[in-house]
């Protein structure tokens, strides 16, 4: 059974990422899968204040509603994060969270402790943004691609929406709800992502 740890990133709750994860949910939780779902606005949290105390440790040193979750993350067999592109960026609390993998980074490349939680695990990608521009998630594909091996992982598949703006409107984007579900059943099921492997958009650009 594969463990999966899903973060929901928007502050908006029931809005198109958020929907984007309960569909993987959905269909990861047919598939036998353990997932826990964090919405990150509801937690309290610092980003990374660089004060160096995990460098010696790997461990970070702020006492925070992050602290439990470092635990979680070692417990993950797949990590996703669904975030809306704000400002053509993840949401803050998002990269607050990106910011704060820095301990376990330590823990892989400067205290050379191997994999966090002594294995590999997959990242997973979903994002909407309300524009159509053609660079709209690269900036935040680099992110996802260093978050997902600071917590010793690979972005294996990313769901990348355009033209969602209202809340709810995903559902009306032919594709995208039913991707997120079969990307959660294919994770849960066997882990092999066969053809839905990469980055996948509604009506095209797959990579
Ligand atoms: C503060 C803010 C900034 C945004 N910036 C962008 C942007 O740069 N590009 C874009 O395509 N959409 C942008 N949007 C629109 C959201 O990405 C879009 O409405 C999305 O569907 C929200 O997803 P959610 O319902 O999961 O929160 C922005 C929305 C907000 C509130």
């Amino acid at each position: 059974m594969k463990n999966i740890l899903v973060f929901s990133a928007s502050p908006r709750k029931g809005g198109n990422t958020d929907l984007l994860a309960d569909a993987f949910i959905s269909g990861a939780k047919e598939e036998g899968a353990s997932v826990v779902k964090i919405r990150l606005i509801e937690l309290k949290y610092s980003p990374c204040i660089e004060c160096g105390g995990c460098d010696d440790t790997g461990v970070c040193v702020l006492k925070d509603d992050l602290t439990p979750i470092y635990s979680k993350i070692e417990w993950a067999d797949v990590v996703v994060v669904a975030s809306p592109m704000f400002f053509y960026n993840i949401t803050a609390g998002c990269q607050a969270l990106v910011e704060r993998s820095q301990a376990f980074w330590v823990r892989q490349y400067l205290l050379k402790q191997g994999k966090i939680g002594g294995k590999r695990r997959d990242g997973i990608f979903l994002s909407c943004g309300a524009t159509k521009g053609k660079l709209l998630f690269e900036g935040s594909l680099r992110v996802m691609r260093y978050f997902f091996d600071a917590i010793g992982g690979n972005l294996v598949a990313a769901l990348l929406v355009r033209g969602a703006e209202k809340k709810g409107q995903i559902k009306e984007i032919p594709g995208a709800l039913d991707r997120a579900d079969s990307l959660g059943r294919c994770v849960a099921k066997s882990g092999d992502f066969g053809s839905l492997e990469g980055i996948w958009t509604p009506g095209g650009e797959k990579r």
